[in-house]
């Protein structure tokens, strides 16, 4: 709340809701605020609806991806936002309910989407893709240096009908995995289950989109904050604000500026934020968090 500097009066973009913590957060700050608040989660929706019914129609929560934010502004009318906030990966209500399948270690259906009305399972990925493409994936979004080998292991069971369930894929993934390569503390198949949920939830996609169009969604002044988890994200939001705080936009290897485009916006911090020890020890989940804040100019 203190990077988005919230403005009396301020209308503010939640795009990843959840549970509607940071929404009800902001609400409550400022009794003027109010907040377009967006999930693709139809259980997020229900839950954060009821827990921010008491701030009435101060807040509007739409089920809807953030790279579609421009057009939900527009259908309500908002010309202009104070602030956005993304606040990206897994929820945490998403993570303990065993049958939305993104858990390691409660059995569910190998699925991971977050909108599980559509679009293909993390299972229908592992039938579909070719091992190489499926190494490739567990190797560029989970950073897993084991990949080919998992992804060998996952097509040979999902062929077998042996691997139906997360609890199954875990179990492959830890006997694949060598253990003095696992990070103490850490589940040996957290990389390949992030790996799976952001290829079959598109995430990067939805991030990039969103990164092509965020400043114009900003009046002069208001900030838009980024949490990310995966240092391929928050790579992407770096680059991302820089685009847009340069003072030219031509490509690189143009010899000069021909755009005369002047920056529009301004990083408020150079450095991402990193959580401090007392807030990793209250949520261990928070301890590959980075924050990076931008402001409009
Ligand atoms: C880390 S949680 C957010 C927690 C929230 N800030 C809170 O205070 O409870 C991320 C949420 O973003 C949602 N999400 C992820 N990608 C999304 C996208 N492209 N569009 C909309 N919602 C998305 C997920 O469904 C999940 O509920």
């Amino acid at each position: 709340m203190r990077f988005w500097r919230v403005r009396p009066g301020g209308t503010y973009l939640d795009g990843t809701l959840g549970a509607g913590g940071h929404a009800e957060a902001l609400l409550s700050l400022d009794p003027s605020a109010r907040c377009l608040a967006l999930d693709r989660d139809p259980d997020a929706v229900d839950a954060a609806s009821e827990r921010l019914k008491k701030f009435g129609g101060r807040v509007i929560v739409v089920r809807e991806n953030f790279s579609n934010a421009q057009a939900v502004m527009a259908r309500f009318g908002i010309p202009a936002l104070d602030g956005s906030l993304l606040d990206l990966g897994v929820s945490s209500m998403q993570l303990d309910r065993a049958d939305r399948g993104f858990s390691q270690i409660r059995s569910g259906p190998l699925d991971m989407r977050m909108d599980p009305t559509r679009g293909e399972t993390a299972r229908d990925l592992i039938v579909r893709l070719q091992a190489g493409e499926l190494a490739r994936v567990i190797r560029e979004y989970g950073e897993e240096p084991h990949a080919g080998k998992i992804a060998r292991v996952l097509k040979e069971a999902v062929s077998a009908g042996r691997l139906k369930t997360t609890v199954q894929c875990a179990d492959l993934v830890s006997r694949t995995v060598p253990s003095g390569s696992v990070r103490p503390g850490r589940h040996p198949a957290t990389r390949t289950f992030q790996a799976l949920r952001i290829a079959v939830n598109g995430e990067l996609e939805s991030l990039a989109r969103f990164l092509d169009f965020f400043p114009e969604m900003l009046a002069p002044g208001g900030r838009a904050v980024f949490i990310s988890f995966h240092s391929l994200e928050d790579r992407m939001v770096k680059t991302g604000i820089r685009k847009f705080s340069r003072r030219c936009v031509c490509p690189n290897d143009f010899p000069k500026c021909v755009c005369g485009k002047p920056g529009i916006l301004r990083e408020t911090i150079r450095k991402a934020v990193r959580p401090s020890p007392a807030e990793i020890e209250s949520n261990p989940r928070s301890r590959s968090a980075r924050m990076r804040v931008a402001e409009k100019i």
